[in-house]
């Protein structure tokens, strides 16, 4: 259902969707957001979780670390295609008429998920300590901002 954002209602006495009972009904839209979240923060809340037990794997020894990163990259990597898919339906819904603001947004919000897979699978590529170290951080701050922009987006008009 397209979503026309002008007139999206501000209070739930102005909400018409529809109710099952006194709660409102699921739809498409429900189940785009809900992928497109759950997606969202799998990728970016499985980099927080791994950054927080790599100190402690690291430990135990190089096997534990690569163990914990190839368990994360079978989980995350789907969730970042289905971010990716769930994105881009996401603007095929979007009203198509949202100002400048809007699409400038979007525009370095896709920018910077370009960014942030280009610097998780740098990560995973490298062997060299301080590329680690430096992509690692550049894409988990660009996966933050583009978290924070979704939410921009989601809030605008
Ligand atoms: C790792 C990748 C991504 C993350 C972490 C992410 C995160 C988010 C989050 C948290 C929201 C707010 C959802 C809500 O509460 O409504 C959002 C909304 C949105 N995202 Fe993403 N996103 C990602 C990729 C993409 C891509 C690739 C696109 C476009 C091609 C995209 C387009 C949008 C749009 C248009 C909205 C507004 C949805 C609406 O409210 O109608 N996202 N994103």
């Amino acid at each position: 259902m397209k979503r026309n954002r002008s007139s999206t209602p501000r209070t739930p006495s102005q909400c018409v969707r529809p109710r099952l009972g006194e709660m409102l009904a699921p739809s498409l839209d429900s189940v785009r957001i809900f992928l497109h979240i759950l997606a969202a923060g799998i990728w970016v809340g499985g980099q927080i979780v791994l950054a927080g037990v790599v100190p402690g794997l690291r430990k135990i020894g190089p096997e534990a670390t690569q163990a914990a990163a190839k368990g994360f990259a079978r989980v995350a990597w789907p969730a970042f295609v289905l971010a990716f898919v769930t994105g881009v339906w996401n603007l095929i819904e979007a009203d198509q008429t949202v100002g400048t603001g809007y699409q400038v947004t979007l525009g370095i919000k896709i920018l910077l998920v370009v960014a942030a897979g280009g610097a998780a699978a740098a990560h995973a590529a490298s062997d060299k300590k301080v590329v680690i170290a430096a992509t690692g951080a550049i894409g988990l701050v660009a996966s933050l901002v583009v978290m924070f922009l979704g939410a921009q987006l989601s809030s605008a008009v």
